[in-house]
């Protein structure tokens, strides 16, 4: 039988089938000269799920993935990775966390003087020294084919569409195989169809690699496809957090206002 002992040791060890989640946001406020930007929000997102961060423009939510990826420090709170929280932590651990983590910027942040196979080999040559040139460029050429991209390898970023640089983000986003994929409007700028690519290829993705993601977007449909579900931000607070279904069915008026709008 088992004893009080056993049974608070078997409490007190994690859960096989319920590991930590991947990242979890804890009570976090970031203030930028005495303005609030996040007021005390808190989220978190599981291995193989995507959550989309939705809410209008200047309510924090590249602040929010700034702070995830940690370029950037909460005034309070704590950004938990893997159940480690990241403040504070030496630089050498930070780089290792962070090798877990693809994330894609809000422009596209390629890099104008390397074509798009140098951009996206760029992460290899610096963290993967343990591959030969050959496994890297191997990698590469994979990565680009993953996206779509296996006929313009040797392009220069200004030589192809806003659509494309997404990709070539995307595909350097994923070249250390991230557990974690960070993507901060992922189809802004984009004309209705090539948004839509950018959604199946985001779907595709997380078929095949199981990360937990957390898109940035104002964009609900694109939101709706992609993602399980949604917090929307307001004024530094979510004002919900749930399926579409539940955005739908909410009462709240900002909620409501949001969806008509958008
Ligand atoms: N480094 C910074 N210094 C000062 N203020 C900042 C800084 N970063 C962000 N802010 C402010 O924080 C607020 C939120 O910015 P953020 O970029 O997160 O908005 P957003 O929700 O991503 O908007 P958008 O949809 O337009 O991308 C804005 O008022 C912005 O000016
Ligand atoms: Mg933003």
């Amino acid at each position: 039988m088992a004893t009080a002992y056993d049974i608070a040791v078997k409490q007190a060890e994690p859960e096989q089938d319920s590991p930590a989640p991947f990242v979890v946001v804890e009570k976090v406020y970031k203030s930028f000269d005495g303005h609030r930007v996040l007021n005390g929000i808190s989220l978190r997102v599981d291995q193989g799920e995507t959550l989309a961060v939705l809410g209008r423009s200047g309510t924090g939510k590249s602040v929010l993935l700034r702070l995830i990826i940690g370029l950037d420090t909460p005034d309070s709170g704590a950004i938990r990775i893997h159940g480690q929280a990241i403040a504070g932590l030496a630089l050498d651990r930070m780089g290792e966390i962070r090798k877990k983590m693809g994330f894609v910027f809000q422009q596209a942040a390629l890099y104008d003087s390397l074509s798009v196979q140098e951009n996206v080999a760029f992460p290899l040559e610096h963290h993967r020294r343990d591959m030969s040139k050959s496994e890297r460029t191997d990698r590469v050429r994979q990565l680009l084919a993953e996206v779509g991209l296996d006929g313009d390898i040797d392009k220069m970023p200004s030589d192809i569409s806003g659509g494309m640089q997404k990709r070539v983000g995307l595909a350097r986003a994923l070249a250390l195989e991230p557990e974690i994929l960070l993507l901060d409007e992922p189809t802004a700028g984009l004309d209705p169809i090539s948004s839509a690519e950018i959604d199946e290829l985001i779907l595709k993705l997380q078929r095949e690699r199981r990360m937990a993601s957390v898109v940035v977007t104002h964009d609900l449909h694109s939101a709706r496809t992609i993602a399980g579900r949604l917090a929307l931000l307001n004024e530094g607070d979510v004002v919900i957090e749930g399926t579409f279904e539940d955005l739908q069915q909410s009462e709240i008026g900002f909620v409501k206002e949001f969806l008509k709008q958008s």
